[in-house]
């Protein structure tokens, strides 16, 4: 099946009533026909059938052989982080979501796991960088919020030479755009509220991975053992989500390339981050490795001033955090996203205060374009 068909239909599952749309078990236990016997299903924190089937979806959409739906992001990328044990050293892209870097920092690394930030755009330092007990590399590309593009299928090769694995977030393009176990990644996370979502009304998140993952069935201990698991009624939601992935995703995408043209032509904003710009140093490994730019732009203001003032001046997008839904989103990320990231890191990566991170939602461009010119106006 192609991308679009796939994204409406996933695993075609109908059960006996023919049911177009799945039903919700809002059951926490199933009724056992007998003893020592199953329906397959016996409590809902380890298997739901709503759930289940959102998870065999999204591991057709990544290309992956097993997924499990988390109750947010973080969840997620928690579970994959206990992978990790004492001793073991991880690399990770220098500017990853705030939250992420929150998790490593001021949790895991309490239990002797050594993480270190590094340019994952710059292959040659990642080589550099490996030493015998590197047994992860977490990546993010485009990262967030510089946009800067890391090429899957190296990394993948320089890990695997190393005996680790890489964990990509693809938060950023959903698997419409960019499928990372494809191109040799091991496991995929994602946070599932941003674009698989897209109508910022669901808290969700994601695990995909690789035929013949070895870290399945530790995944699969942590998940059913510590329970941070996505809801039936949320896992509905996810489901109806995903079939209009592709649609949005071309939409926001077809806006956000438009606003590109728009913002490098304005006197107050200094330097526009999108790896869809020919001039972008990662667009041809964009092209390369993703089918499509995605909608996320990253753009700097004159001064911090204007960058404060214009999040105050907004009526059309919203001046929030998050991303991937419908409605377009403004961020702030020195303030918001990255607030908790180290200070000599969001420097080195070029996070300032005059940085803002636009979120392309599926308004018409005249509005949107409209919105961001009396915005950013200079007084
Ligand atoms: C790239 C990325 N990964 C992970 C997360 C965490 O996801 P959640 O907020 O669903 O826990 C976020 C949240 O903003 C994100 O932007």
């Amino acid at each position: 099946m192609k991308d679009f068909s796939l994204e409406v239909h996933g695993c075609q599952y109908y059960d006996a009533t023919g049911a177009i749309s799945q039903p919700i078990y809002a059951s926490a236990t199933f009724r056992h026909p007998g003893f020592q016997q199953s329906t397959g299903y016996d409590y809902s924190r380890v298997t739901n059938p709503t759930r289940e089937i959102l998870e065999k979806n999204m591991a057709l959409l990544e290309r992956g052989t097993k997924s499990w739906a988390f109750s947010c992001g973080m969840a997620a990328i928690s579970t994959v982080l206990k992978l990790f044990s004492p001793g073991e050293h991880v690399l990770l892209s220098e500017d990853l979501y705030g939250g992420t870097a929150r998790l490593v920092n001021e949790i895991y690394s309490r239990y002797g796991i050594r993480f270190e930030y590094i340019d994952t755009s710059d292959t040659a330092l990642v080589r550099q960088r490996l030493r015998p007990e590197t047994k992860g590399l977490f990546i993010e590309t485009p990262s967030n919020p510089m946009m800067k593009i890391s090429d899957i299928h190296a990394l993948a090769s320089l890990a695997h030479a190393n005996g680790a694995r890489l964990i990509v977030d693809n938060t950023f393009l959903s698997p419409h755009f960019q499928r990372p176990l494809k191109l040799g990644a091991d496991i995929v996370v994602h946070s599932g509220t941003k674009y698989l979502c897209g109508h910022n009304d669901v808290l969700a998140g994601f695990i995909v991975v690789s035929e013949g993952c070895p870290d399945t069935e530790a995944i699969e201990l942590f998940y059913k053992s510590e329970g941070a698991v996505l809801d039936p009624f949320s896992s509905w939601l996810m489901l109806r989500s995903l079939k209009t992935l592709g649609l949005r995703l071309e939409r926001q995408a077809a806006n956000a390339a438009k606003i590109v043209d728009w913002l490098l032509k304005q006197p107050t904003v200094t330097e526009v981050f999108y790896p869809g710009l020919p001039c972008h140093p990662g667009h041809d490994l964009q092209a390369r490795q993703a089918s499509g730019f995605g909608g996320m732009v990253s753009f700097k203001v004159s001064s911090a001033e204007l960058a404060k003032k214009s999040l105050g001046r907004l009526k059309l997008i919203a001046f929030a955090e998050s991303l991937g839904s419908v409605e377009s989103l403004l961020t702030y990320p020195i303030e918001q996203t990255h607030k908790e990231s180290p200070a000599e890191l969001l420097k080195k990566a070029g996070v300032d205060d005059c940085l803002l991170r636009l979120s392309v939602g599926i308004e018409d461009i005249d509005d949107l374009i409209a919105d961001l010119a009396q915005a950013l106006k200079e007084d």
